[in-house]
């Protein structure tokens, strides 16, 4: 069986060979974009040389690239562990041209690397094209050979790719594999897509246009290529699965946590030990990459994502923490790649025993509290936001986890209630505050905090980084702007100082 390290060397080594030079992959907290939470996809670090902000020496790379998608809008966290294809963390394997090839030269590559290097069945794929991308469809037909009705032309967004609301963008043209007709699914831009039988591997970005705040366009001067497979969607195919958790990789991280609490790995207790995987990769490569876990911000997604994972192991029946324990199978998998996690091993053992020793003082007084909720309320009903409230503020109870823990029961949260009882709290503390004899300017923070949520200090792991200006404080007020030689306070999202 060729191993999920085996296809990651084999795609860095076949771009290689073609002129790319292979680099690192970028943290996780991005640092060239103070707008993104975390990286996300492997284009992040480029971002500014697509735009031609930057320039490099190279004007092809290939990056395996470490991704975390669990804050913000599109956030698989509720779906992790009880689904094939979620993850909170997963590398991108991708190839760039920077002004260098374009179309001609992205889509036979990418063909000979699946059809040759990795193998697959070539009368298996098919593949998307923006609907008006005459020039990718050609391609297609003269490279591979595809007939019409395996170049499916797509006119929705999910086949024009942007970062954002802004950024670099383009066209991108997405290679499928069809699993055949023994499973439910139809091919993409069908009513039947979502189902399992064609999985998307592949996405081809034509880098062509730069989208900007009001919503204009303008041509970029480069013509470039972004594309991203997912190492970990590749790898089950490649592995004749259909579950990337089936993959040699996950399955290991799976089998230490199942080795930990002496739980069987497939048995009832299935699904904890995939979040306990999952969440053992997000948590583990946050830290090394110096996020720690607080109550604000990335810090915030940090420590969410490690109460779930905590949670499972409780349910487990762990009498002791367990996640630090499972950091030593992490870093045989993937040390070797990745030799920040090597590095970093002591501080994320410690930083998650810590966290667990912690969380496991209210877990269980936080669980009973939930069961007597529950057993209060009418049969169907949600949870009333201020039991889940409650929950957060005294029994350090992330909302998604009362949200996880409920979904076992068929049961969700009132979620307004939630949002009405924190900001009924934060009122609270903002009255107490002004009433304590303290400055009355001091006011002005708990504004400033609630309108753009707290600075995130980076200074653990850079001293250079980007800031997006949130205000600026003169004489104890807000200045709309400030001239030289003026004396303010600049408050930043996100600082190393
Ligand atoms: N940046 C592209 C994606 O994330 C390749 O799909």
């Amino acid at each position: 069986m060729t191993s999920l390290s085996d296809i990651r060397s084999t795609f860095l080594d076949f771009y290689a060979r073609a002129g790319h030079e292979i680099v690192a992959s970028s943290p996780l907290v991005p640092r060239n974009d103070p707008t993104l939470m975390f990286t996300n996809s492997g284009m992040v670090q480029f971002k500014n040389v697509f735009t031609g902000m930057e320039t490099r020496a190279v004007r092809r790379a290939t990056t395996a690239q470490k991704c975390v998608r669990a804050g913000g809008k599109h956030n698989d966290l509720d779906n992790v562990g009880y689904t094939a294809r979620h993850h909170t963390f997963f590398e991108m394997l991708g190839n760039f041209s920077f002004g260098d090839y374009f179309k001609d030269e992205a889509i036979p590559f990418a063909w000979e690397l699946l059809t040759r290097d990795f193998g697959l069945n070539r009368d298996r794929l098919l593949v998307t094209v923006y609907h008006t991308d005459d020039e990718a469809a050609q391609i297609w037909k003269k490279v591979a050979g595809l007939t019409d009705d395996r170049i499916i032309r797509i006119p929705t967004n999910d086949n024009f790719w942007m970062m954002g609301p802004t950024g670099p963008c383009g066209p991108c043209t997405e290679i499928f594999y069809d699993h055949g007709p023994g499973i439910w699914g139809g091919p993409p831009g069908s009513a039947e897509e979502d189902g399992d039988r064609f999985i998307e591997i592949w996405n081809l970005v034509f880098m062509q246009f730069e989208q900007f705040e009001d919503g204009t366009r303008r041509d970029l001067s480069a013509r470039s290529i972004d594309t991203g497979m997912g190492l970990e969607r590749i790898g089950a195919l490649l592995q004749g699965k259909h579950d990337n958790y089936d993959t040699d990789l996950m399955r290991a991280l799976i089998e230490a946590s199942a080795h930990a609490t002496s739980a069987d790995p497939d048995g009832p207790g299935k699904i904890h030990h995939r979040v306990i995987a999952d969440h053992l990769r997000s948590t583990s490569f946050l830290i090394a990459d110096g996020v720690m876990p607080s109550n604000e911000g990335r810090g915030y997604v940090l420590r969410r994502i490690m109460r779930r994972a905590m949670r499972h192991a409780h349910m487990l029946g762990a009498a002791d923490p367990v996640m630090h324990r499972l950091v030593p199978a992490l870093v045989r998998q993937m040390g070797a790649a990745y030799p920040e996690l090597v590095r970093a091993e002591a501080l994320i053992a410690e930083t998650l025993r810590l966290e667990e020793t912690r969380f496991r003082q209210t877990l269980e007084r936080g669980l009973r509290l939930l069961d007597d909720e529950m057993a209060r309320i009418p049969e169907g009903a949600d949870l009333p936001g201020e039991a889940a409230f409650r929950l957060y503020d005294t029994y350090g109870f992330p909302l998604d986890l009362t949200q996880d823990a409920l979904r076992e029961r068929g049961r969700a949260v009132d979620v307004a209630g939630f949002d009405a009882a924190m900001t009924a709290q934060r009122a609270k503390a903002r009255a107490a505050w002004a009433g304590s004899g303290e400055a009355q300017d001091a006011r002005i923070w708990f504004d400033l905090a609630e309108r753009h949520g707290a600075t995130e200090f980076l200074g653990y792991d850079t001293e250079r980084a980007e800031g997006v200006i949130h205000a600026l404080v003169q004489g104890g007020a807000e200045a709309g702007s400030a001239a030289r030689d003026d004396e303010v306070l600049v408050v930043v999202n996100q600082t190393p100082f």
